[in-house]
């Protein structure tokens, strides 16, 4: 297969918290991988900062560990390693002091047209200050551009005053909010299936889908990030963002063109018409789940060091979309640690044929669904009933017609660019549909506010359950009360 590669404009681009975990995970090895793919342009600059006094040979061998844990054995040579070094800058910057400043301002050109992008990589507590040295510094022109990820806000409110800092440097059209899961391959496949296709509009609707399930499944627990999830929660760090978002693609109207604000208009349509869970009705639609101790496996309160913690590793709900297109089917929303398996899939599943000319058979037939599969291995499938091969009457079979990506393109030698790879060209290149609008994200926190409101007000404790199973026994009864069942998470 041959993948395309457009370069990108010259640029210099600046991380703050460099020596961070997104940078030494992500950013550093994502950006390798656009170099060997020849889209970074020859001057191109990738200045590193954070508090620490390093020297830029210091910060080469941090970027070296960096490649080394996270870029295939493959991938790596000598000379394009050294190549990738040589783009490497580093500054030592207290964000809070007057250290580092000017050192930055030295190295940084705002004459010309490069494009100056400026990734914070660091607590949301410091983006106003930062910004605002930005201000200062004059690092604000026309061709410059923040890009910002979650948290994004704790509520409504603290999102509000986080807009407010960045625009108080940054026009709307410079600011980049990352949710990762937009750049992942097949949640814009999601887009193409949808818009470049004219088989399945007619039917993606409420007379046609009987509901909508989306999982985001992980096996992992919280891991080193305790602290930070325990004050998060499902809802704040998978739902409010990544499920919403998901949600957001499988439901909006066409955009009348794939361009940010089109595509960001038709999704904040969709935030907005999620019609609001109340208190009253908090039991009925929303599980919480809270993993235990299993073989091997500290229990959530353990991970976290906090044995009195009510914080959710597990959410599922029901949510409706109040619009004409999807009155009457529900979307059912699942996301947990310590699950059985990782696996994130939008699944769409039609009402039954209106009348069965067939006898009745013994086997239960669940309809036709399409199910996109995020990962694991991205893949489309649709679930089909057919005829049993072979003798022995009309006999019914459900089957799944199968489009993994990885076989259908021959991916073995070519490997799927991480999300971080899109989203960090897109930014140099200027291109923000797949980034957050600041109000789409102040309306997908005034959904989520007042159902975390609900669950504190009823001081209700998340349901235990084992960790490899699919969540608490509650969960289940979410659908089945409704007559339907999630699907299995498992490949
Ligand atoms: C992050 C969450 O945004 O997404 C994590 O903070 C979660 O808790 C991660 O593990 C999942 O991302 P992915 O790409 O591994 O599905």
């Amino acid at each position: 297969m041959v993948t395309k590669t457009i370069p990108v404009p010259s640029f210099d681009l600046t991380i703050f918290g460099a020596t961070g975990d997104l940078s030494k995970r992500k950013l550093l090895p994502a950006l390798y991988h656009r170099m060997l793919a020849g889209q970074i342009p020859r001057d191109a600059r990738i200045i590193g900062t954070s508090r620490s006094d390093l020297t830029i040979e210091e910060f080469r061998n941090f970027a070296i560990d960096s490649l080394n844990e996270f870029v295939p054995s493959k991938d790596l040579k000598k000379d394009p390693i050294d190549l990738f070094l040589s783009k490497l800058d580093y500054v030592a910057i207290d964000v809070t002091g007057e250290k580092g400043w000017d050192a930055l301002s030295e190295k940084i050109d705002m004459t010309g047209d490069r494009i100056h992008a400026f990734y914070l990589s660091i607590s949301p507590k410091l983006f106003g200050t930062v910004v605002d040295r930005l201000v200062a510094a004059g690092f604000t022109g026309p061709n410059s551009r923040i890009v910002v990820e979650k948290p994004l806000g704790h509520d409504l409110e603290s999102a509000r005053a986080l807009n407010e800092q960045l625009s108080a440097g940054f026009e709307e059209s410079q600011i980049y909010r990352i949710d990762h899961y937009l750049g992942k391959e097949t949640v814009q496949n999601l887009m193409a299936l949808r818009f470049a296709n004219s088989l399945f509009e007619p039917m993606w609707n409420s007379h046609h889908v009987d509901h909508v399930q989306i999982t985001v499944a992980e096996d992992i627990g919280v891991g080193g990030r305790g602290e930070y999830y325990d004050h998060s929660g499902a809802m704040r760090d998978m739902v409010q963002n990544h499920l919403i978002q998901l949600l957001c693609l499988t439901a909006m109207e066409p955009p009348n063109q794939f361009e940010a604000d089109a595509v960001r208009d038709e999704k904040l349509k969709v935030i907005k018409a999620l019609q609001p869970i109340t208190a009253a009705e908090i039991n009925d639609v929303t599980v919480r789940g809270q993993y235990r101790a299993g073989p091997g496996i500290k229990s959530y309160k353990d991970d976290v060091d906090n044995e009195k913690s009510k914080t959710e590793s597990f959410l599922a709900l029901k949510t409706n979309i109040a619009n004409w297109r999807w009155s009457g089917t529900p979307f059912y929303l699942r996301t947990g640690k310590r699950l059985r398996s990782r696996l994130s899939e939008i699944a769409v599943v039609f009402k039954s044929a209106p009348h069965s000319i067939f006898e009745p058979q013994n086997e239960h037939f669940r309809g036709n669904a399409l199910i996109i599969r995020v990962q694991p291995e991205e893949a489309i499938t649709l679930r089909m009933t057919i005829k049993d091969p072979g003798t022995g009457g009309m006999r019914l079979k459900e089957v799944s017609l199968d489009m993994t990506f990885h076989d259908k393109f021959d991916l073995d030698d070519i490997q799927m660019p991480d999300a971080y790879e899109r989203l960090i060209m897109d930014v140099i290149r200027g291109d923000q549909t797949l980034f957050m609008r600041g109000d789409e994200v102040e309306a997908a926190w005034a959904w989520a506010d007042p159902i975390i409101q609900a669950w504190q007000d009823s001081n209700q404790a998340p349901a235990p359950y084992d960790p490899n199973t699919s969540g608490p026994e509650d969960a289940l009864m979410l659908m089945h009360k409704d007559g339907r069942r999630w699907r299995e998470i498992s490949l």
